[in-house]
């Protein structure tokens, strides 16, 4: 008998595992070789953190791409990435609180208070958490309508930790100076992103992909849900 089993995993979900974990698997192996700057514990604090940022804007995309080419896999993976950008953000926090202030909590409070970029990625961290709970399918039927409005402040979210990000880079945004370059382009990234949910602008957009897509064969495409 022939039987055909199928591959379980999208070329969508293999690069995103892939993604999520080898970045992760490298970061303990620079880490337990030593192979880390002269000053390990920011950079594992820097990696950490782009890769939290990095996952948070992939998760965001996911939406745009289904307006724009109906593709609808990036909705189904959305959940994923929002939840590995919280495991980098667990982790760049407890970094911070274990292996920059071994725990020292009167002191890393103050740190804190006295730094307003880490107030600002705190705020985000805190907002992130929420999210990360409530992201599974029983939280959404628990929630109903009050779950979209909840999963929305992501769109708060982002743009903090870009500040935080820019902040962090101590960079002179008015003159362009520093290496602010990155996280600019993260936050222009983010600004289309939260422009194509206008819902004017996303009801031309998905009508002209619409008209641009019939030129083409139909492929695995499904409206948008969300
Ligand atoms: C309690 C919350 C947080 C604390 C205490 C914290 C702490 C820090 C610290 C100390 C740095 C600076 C490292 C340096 O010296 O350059 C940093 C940078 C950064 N953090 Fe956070 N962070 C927090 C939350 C977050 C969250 C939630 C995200 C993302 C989702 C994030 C993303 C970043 C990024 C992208 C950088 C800059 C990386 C770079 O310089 O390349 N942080 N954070």
């Amino acid at each position: 008998m022939n039987v055909k089993t199928k591959f379980p995993y999208t070329p969508l979900q293999i690069a995103m595992h892939l993604y999520a974990w080898s970045a992760f698997i490298l970061l303990i192996f620079d880490f337990a070789t030593g192979n880390l700057s002269p000053n390990p514990i920011q950079d594992l604090e820097q990696r950490t953190g782009r890769h939290a940022l990095v996952l948070l804007v992939l998760s965001l995309l996911c939406t745009p791409l289904n307006t724009l080419f109906k593709w609808s896999e990036p909705l189904k993976r959305r959940r994923a990435l929002g939840l590995y950008s919280f495991m980098y953000a667990v982790v760049h926090v407890i970094i911070f609180a274990d292996l920059d202030f071994g725990l020292a909590w009167s002191n890393l409070i103050k740190e804190v208070i006295g730094k307003p970029r880490l107030v600002v990625g705190t705020i985000a961290f805190f907002l992130l958490i929420p999210l990360a709970i409530t992201s599974f399918d029983i939280w959404k039927k628990r929630l109903k309508k009050n779950w979209k409005r909840l999963h929305q402040l992501v769109y708060f979210i982002a743009p903090l930790v870009v500040l935080h990000y820019l902040w962090s880079k101590k960079g002179d945004i008015l003159s362009f100076q520093g290496e602010i370059l990155k996280p600019m382009i993260y936050g222009l990234a983010i600004a289309v992103f939260l422009i194509v949910r206008i819902p004017p602008i996303r009801k031309a957009l998905s009508s002209f992909s619409t008209r641009m897509l019939a030129l083409f064969p139909k492929r695995n495409r499904q409206p948008e849900t969300s």
